[in-house]
C-alpha cells in the first residue's frame, strides 16, 4: 500500500506571562491521561509543556474522517463516551467561535490546517467538515520539491505563532498525503504586573543536589491561594488580563511525584473552589521554554492504535486512497516574564510596605495550568522541573 498518512503537526504556543485555565470535562481526563504518559517517558529535570486543547482539538479534526474501530478508539481515547462526530463538531465551532472574540490585553488563538500534496484528493466533504467546524486553512505543497514544501509549511506555522515556532517540520516522507496542523497562540498580561527592578538571581531546586540560577521575579498583589496540607501543595492562581488564569501548583519539598501521582480533575476543580484571596508577595522564576513532543506511542498506549496501522480506516478522508497516521509531533512554548510592559507605577514606598508581607517563593519544581476561566478549559499545561532549560 502507498499514499500513507496524516502528519500531524500541532504547535502550540505561549507568551509573555501566560497562563489559563480550561475546559470541558471530557478533554480534562484526557490531558491527565497524556500527561502521566509523558511524565513516564520524561527524564528527571526535563521539563513537560503541552497544549491538552490544541492535542484535542487535532485528534477530532482527524476523527471526521474516520471510521470503524479507528474512529471509536479516537473517541473513546479523547473521553467523547456517548457523543457522535456531529456534536463534537459542533462544540469545537462553538468554542472556536466564543474565543473568535478577542479581548484587549489578551490574545488566543486556536486554528488548523491540513497540508496536502498536490495531486491527493480527499472527499470534498471532509474538506467541508474541517473548514465549517474547525476554521481550518486547507493548502497544497508539491513534494517533488521537498525543501520548498518544507518552508512553506515552516512559514505557515510561523506566521500563526507569531514567530515562536519556527522550525517544526523538519522533513516530509514522500509518501505524505496529508499533513494536519493545530496552533494554540496564548500572549497573555499579568492583571497585577511583577515589580521590574526587584526581578534579582536567585536559587532555584531542580531537585536535592541540583540547583540552577534563575531571574526570580516578585509580585505584589491580590493571588488567589490555597494550601492542600493533606494533599502536600500549595495552589496558587496568578490571572491574565481577560479570561485566563495560571494555576501554580506548587507540591511541598520532596512531594512532586506523590502529587502527579495522584492529580486529576477533580483535583483541580477542588482546588480552584478551595482558593481565597491574600495578599502576598510572590516569587516566581522569569523563564522560556519550549518542549517538542512526538505523541505517536503515547496516544498508542493510551488507546489509540488503529489510526497507525496498515489497516486504519479514514474513508471518510479518501476512499481510493489508504490512509495511515505516520507521526504526530507537538511542540509548546511558554515564556513568562514580568509583562513586557515597564513597571514604570511602582514607588519605593510601596515596596517597602510590600517587604513586610508574607513570602511564597516558587523555587523548586512545579506544575502549571494555563486554563480559560468561561469555558474551564486546559489550554496548557506541565511541570516546570528547571526553568533554564530551552
Ligand atoms: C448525533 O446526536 C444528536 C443528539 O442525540 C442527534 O440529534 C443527531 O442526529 C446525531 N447525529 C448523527 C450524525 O448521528
Ligand atoms: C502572517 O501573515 C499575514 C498575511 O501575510 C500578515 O498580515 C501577518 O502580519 C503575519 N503575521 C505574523 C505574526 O507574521
Ligand atoms: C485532598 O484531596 C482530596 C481529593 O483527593 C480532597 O477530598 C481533600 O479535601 C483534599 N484535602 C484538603 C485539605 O483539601
Amino acid at each position: 500500500m502507498r499514499g500513507i498518512f496524516a502528519n500531524c503537526v500541532l504547535a502550540a504556543l505561549l507568551l509573555a506571562g501566560t497562563w489559563a485555565d480550561h475546559h470541558q470535562n471530557h478533554h480534562a481526563d484526557f490531558a491527565f491521561a497524556l500527561y502521566k504518559n509523558l511524565n513516564a517517558k520524561t527524564q528527571a529535570g526535563k521539563n513537560i509543556f503541552y497544549s491538552p486543547l490544541g492535542i484535542s482539538t487535532a485528534l477530532s479534526m482527524l476523527s471526521t474522517g474516520a471510521g470503524g474501530d479507528t474512529h471509536s478508539q479516537l473517541f473513546s481515547t479523547l473521553g467523547y463516551g456517548a457523543l457522535n462526530q456531529s456534536q463534537v463538531n459542533e462544540g469545537f465551532q462553538h468554542f472556536f467561535h466564543m474565543l473568535g472574540h478577542s479581548q484587549e490585553n489578551q490574545k488566543l488563538d486556536i486554528g488548523n490546517a491540513v497540508v496536502l500534496r498536490a495531486g491527493f484528493n480527499p472527499s470534498e466533504n471532509f474538506l467541508k467538515e474541517i473548514k465549517d467546524y474547525y476554521s481550518g486553512h486547507i493548502f497544497n505543497v508539491d513534494l517533488i520539491k521537498p525543501a520548498e514544501a518544507v518552508a512553506e509549511i515552516n512559514a505557515y506555522i510561523s506566521n500563526k505563532t507569531h514567530d515562536r515556532i519556527k522550525d517544526m517540520v523538519k522533513d516530509l516522507d514522500q509518501d505524505m498525503a496529508m499533513m494536519l496542523i493545530n496552533y494554540v497562540y496564548f500572549k497573555g498580561e499579568w492583571e497585577e504586573r511583577f515589580i521590574k527592578f526587584l526581578t534579582r538571581k536567585a536559587d532555584f531546586h531542580v531537585d536535592d543536589t541540583t540547583k540552577v540560577q534563575v531571574d526570580m521575579m516578585t509580585g505584589r498583589g491580590n493571588y488567589d491561594i490555597y494550601n492542600d496540607a493533606d494533599n502536600h501543595t500549595t495552589i496558587i492562581m496568578v490571572p491574565y488580563k481577560g479570561s485566563t488564569s495560571m494555576m501554580i501548583v506548587l507540591p511541598d519539598k520532596g512531594k512532586m511525584k506523590e502529587v502527579e501521582g495522584y492529580i486529576s480533575k477533580e483535583h483541580l476543580r477542588h482546588w480552584r473552589n478551595s482558593v481565597s484571596q491574600r495578599s502576598f508577595l510572590l516569587y516566581l522564576p522569569k523563564f522560556s521554554i519550549s518542549v517538542a513532543a512526538c505523541l505517536g506511542d503515547t496516544l498508542k498506549e493510551l488507546g489509540i492504535t488503529k489510526a497507525f496501522e496498515d489497516n486504519a480506516d479514514f474513508s471518510g478522508i479518501s476512499d481510493e486512497t489508504m490512509l495511515k497516521v505516520s507521526k504526530v509531533s507537538h511542540m509548546a512554548s511558554l515564556s513568562v516574564t514580568e509583562t513586557g510592559t515597564e513597571a514604570a507605577a511602582v514607588t519605593i514606598p510601596q515596596v517597602m510596605v510590600v517587604s513586610a508581607l508574607p513570602h511564597v517563593v516558587i523555587d523548586r519544581p512545579f506544575l502549571v495550568f494555563i486554563m480559560e476561566r468561561s469555558a474551564r478549559s486546559i489550554l496548557f499545561m506541565g511541570k516546570i522541573s528547571n526553568p533554564t532549560l530551552m
